[in-house]
């Protein structure tokens, strides 16, 4: 029996170990190593080469982690239908998702709209001179950067996209010295990450040999301190709409025991009362990211990137607040959602892992503009099947129905079993206690 691992050892060279070394060591840590080898070893990929892709994703890869790819279906979306592909492991949501797709295809379905799409890169620097004389020759400045940056800047312009503009922003208020140039970019169907960044490094060089060369500047302002240069992942240009819109009464059959006018009234207070509070705002806006987060992981988008933008976007105005809204007018129902999306259809993980490229097929191949429009009203969705299952039935119902086949697992139910509890929890409330008692009665009946 191999010795188990001491948990303060420090070790060296552990990424130029091999993969089933890198392993062996790991399940020193485990309970039963050879048995915890062996299940991590069962969730590689059988074909090598796959394998290979997967761990040249990251590094010091052991194995692999599964969650879930689902399809909410009959997502449409001006006017086109999709199969929309979710990866997530929390239960409920693509059930949420779908229903709510399939409410709204009845009622002209969501609309969406991209208001723009245009990304940020940051240049920091400090600089002790007269900013003026820095405005003066910006131009110039700027001419220098797009010549300097040519070779990377070329094959994008050809797509469309390239440099959009820069900006000398006067940061001196806040720290000494400080300035940024803040550039903008459109990078069309890429998400564009690396592009943003190679162009950043190339202009924080020429901007240092710019003071250094440039006759406008006096020699005490010849120095510059780039502090660094990265893209910054607040994207509020690069912005998409999603609503849904019908008339009051079409609401009236959505709960058995609220009218489409009582329904609307408890709807719109909710979202007001995500406007208001920001506990209640924070887990309104994790319902619409948990639609958006699972179609940026199902297409080999950075969720992390999309979830910074969104919730520093709901704190734009000092308050942190609900990313959705209602309107009610003219006896008209409109739900509306207003969210940054940086995403991406070409290049990065979009091509290389092989089910983001079919994500991406089956949602027809989407410019990166489209995407961020299916994003949205698959956000749009998870927040109006929350906020309704919230001031009607309540959220435990389904949550739990969708729950039951986890916890039936935790008991290490039988097929047969879990039909039985299925059966059974039609009309019975499922909890963790509750399956308990069933599958213990079942099991000693
Ligand atoms: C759970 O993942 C998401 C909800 O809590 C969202 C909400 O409360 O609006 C149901």
């Amino acid at each position: 029996m191999p010795r188990r691992r001491k948990r303060d050892l420090i070790i060296k060279g552990f990424s130029k170990l091999l993969k089933e070394d890198k392993l062996k060591i790991v399940a020193q840590l485990m309970d039963k190593q050879v048995e915890s080898v062996e299940l991590m070893k069962s969730f590689w990929h059988a074909d090598h080469t796959v394998q290979r892709i997967f761990d040249e994703f990251s590094e010091n890869t052991i194995s692999n982690f599964y969650i879930p790819y689902g399809i909410a279906p009959n997502f449409m979306i001006n006017g086109e239908t999709h199969l929309v592909p979710l990866v997530i492991e929390e239960s409920s949501v693509v059930a949420a998702a779908s229903s709510s797709a399939k409410f709204w295809s009845g009622h002209g379905g969501f609309h969406a709209e991209v208001v723009n799409a245009i990304k940020i890169g940051q240049i920091h620097f400090t600089w002790e001179g007269d900013k003026e004389k820095l405005l003066s020759v910006f131009d110039e400045l700027t001419e220098a950067f797009r010549k300097s940056t040519k070779h990377i800047t070329a094959n994008m312009e050809k797509r469309g996209g390239g440099i959009v503009g820069f900006e000398l922003i006067d940061m001196t208020d806040r720290m000494d010295d400080y300035y940024q140039i803040k550039v903008s970019f459109d990078t069309v169907d890429s998400m564009g990450a690396n592009f943003i960044n190679s162009c950043l490094e190339e202009f924080a060089v020429e901007l240092k040999s710019f003071f250094k060369t440039n006759k406008v500047f006096s020699d005490n302002e010849r120095n510059c301190l780039v502090i660094m240069s990265i893209l910054s992942n607040y994207t509020p240009d690069c912005l998409v709409n999603a609503w849904v819109e019908c008339n009051i009464d079409e609401l009236n059959a959505i709960d058995n025991d609220l009218t489409g006018k009582e329904f609307v009234k408890k709807f719109s207070m909710a979202v007001k009362i995500a406007e208001l509070d920001e506990y209640r705002a924070t887990t309104h806006n994790k319902g619409i990211f948990n639609g958006i987060d699972a179609v940026a992981i199902a297409t080999g988008n950075d969720f992390r990137a999309i979830e910074a933008a969104g919730h520093t976007y709901a704190a734009r105005d000092g308050r942190y607040k609900s990313l959705s809204s209602v309107e009610v007018k003219d006896g008209k129902f409109k739900f509306m959602l207003e969210v940054p999306l940086a995403m991406g259809t070409v290049g990065g993980l979009t091509n290389l892992h092989p089910l983001a490229k079919k994500s991406l097929e089956i949602l027809g191949n989407p410019s990166a503009k489209k995407l961020m429009m299916i994003a949205a009203s698959v956000g749009l969705a998870n927040n109006f099947a929350a906020v309704k299952s919230l001031v009607t039935k309540g959220i435990q119902i389904g949550h739990m129905k969708m729950h039951l086949f986890n916890i039936l697992n935790h008991f290490g139910a039988t097929i047969e079993e879990k039909k039985k509890a299925e059966e059974y929890f039609i009309d019975h409330k499922v909890s963790f206690a509750t399956v308990n008692k069933f599958i213990t009665n079942l099991r000693e009946s």
